[in-house]
């Protein structure tokens, strides 16, 4: 498929996507977010996509935020459906049962910081920066930015952060466990593509009930450790967990077939 505001590239199951904006360092208007939610429906059905990458067009922001173009005279109601939309999107990358991570390769702000802590985890480039400046506009984040980077960062370093407005560099968000990865910015997507295969070589069913029993953890309605006795139980369903033990005690290497 093709989207108006995405290059998408899919590489040995892997789908390498880029939001293109670069005149506007990415930022996410309206047809990001449609493009965006369009392009998760594409990896949760589409059998050839295993995971996917999420990273900028251009050397310099991953994305700079929600456009603030689109913040002019907003209603208090057409703000709060601005708001909700954003976190629909997120959430669905979040939940998303194929591995999407994001490649982190400039300026990481607002909601551009909110999208890549949406993403199951993260790389960075040396020269990228992360931050929630919303303050700076008088604003707050909108698209579950309090939430996650307190989630990922522990809360006193997130409200410093989300208070401040200041940006963090690279090394300081792998020190607070932000990003999982720094590298240099030509050895980004060879990084994430060499995690993905990795990946991809494990058994598609249990990994997404990792994902799925990991994000219980933040769940209010679910509680994670009842979601892990499912998530568990039902790989005994599946012939992936019957293939993946059989090849332990054949001493080989497994072959997974999603089923
Ligand atoms: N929304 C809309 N447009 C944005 C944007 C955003 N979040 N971030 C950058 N842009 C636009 C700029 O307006 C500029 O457009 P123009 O050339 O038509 O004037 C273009 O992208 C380049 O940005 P510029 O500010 O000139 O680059 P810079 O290198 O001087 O600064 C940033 C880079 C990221 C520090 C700066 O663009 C910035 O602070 N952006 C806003 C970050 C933010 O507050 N995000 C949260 C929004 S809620």
């Amino acid at each position: 498929m093709s989207y108006p505001t995405l290059l998408t590239k899919l590489q040995d199951g892997i789908l390498i996507i880029t939001i293109n904006r670069p005149e506007k360092l990415n930022a996410l208007n309206k047809d990001v977010f449609t493009d965006l939610s369009a392009v998760v429906d594409e990896i949760t059905q589409n059998s050839a996509i295993q995971s996917a990458i999420i990273t900028g067009s251009g050397s310099k922001a991953f994305v700079a935020g929600a456009d603030i173009l689109e913040f002019g005279n907003l209603s208090k109601e057409a703000a709060k459906a601005l708001s909700k939309r954003g976190q629909d999107v997120f959430f669905k990358i979040e939940n998303c049962i194929k591995p999407i991570i994001a490649a982190v390769n400039g300026y990481a702000l607002g909601g551009g910081c909110e999208l890549a802590m949406a993403c199951h985890f993260r790389l960075a480039t040396t020269h990228a920066k992360f931050g929630q400046p919303e303050v700076n506009l008088g604003l707050v984040p909108g698209y579950g930015g309090t939430q996650r980077l307190t989630q990922l960062i522990g809360k006193g370093r997130a409200i410093e952060l989300l208070i401040s407005g200041n940006m963090l560099d690279a090394d300081t968000a792998l020190q607070y466990g932000l990003v999982n990865y720094v590298v240099q910015a030509d050895e980004l997507l060879n990084k994430a593509i060499a995690i993905l295969t990795n990946i991809n070589t494990k058994a598609p069913l249990a990994v997404g009930a990792c994902i799925k029993a990991a994000n219980a953890v933040f769940s209010k309605v679910q509680n994670g450790y009842d979601v892990e006795i499912n998530a568990f139980s039902q790989c005994f369903d599946t012939e992936d967990t019957i293939e993946g033990i059989t090849a332990f005690f054949e001493k080989r290497k497994a072959i997974f077939t999603g089923k």
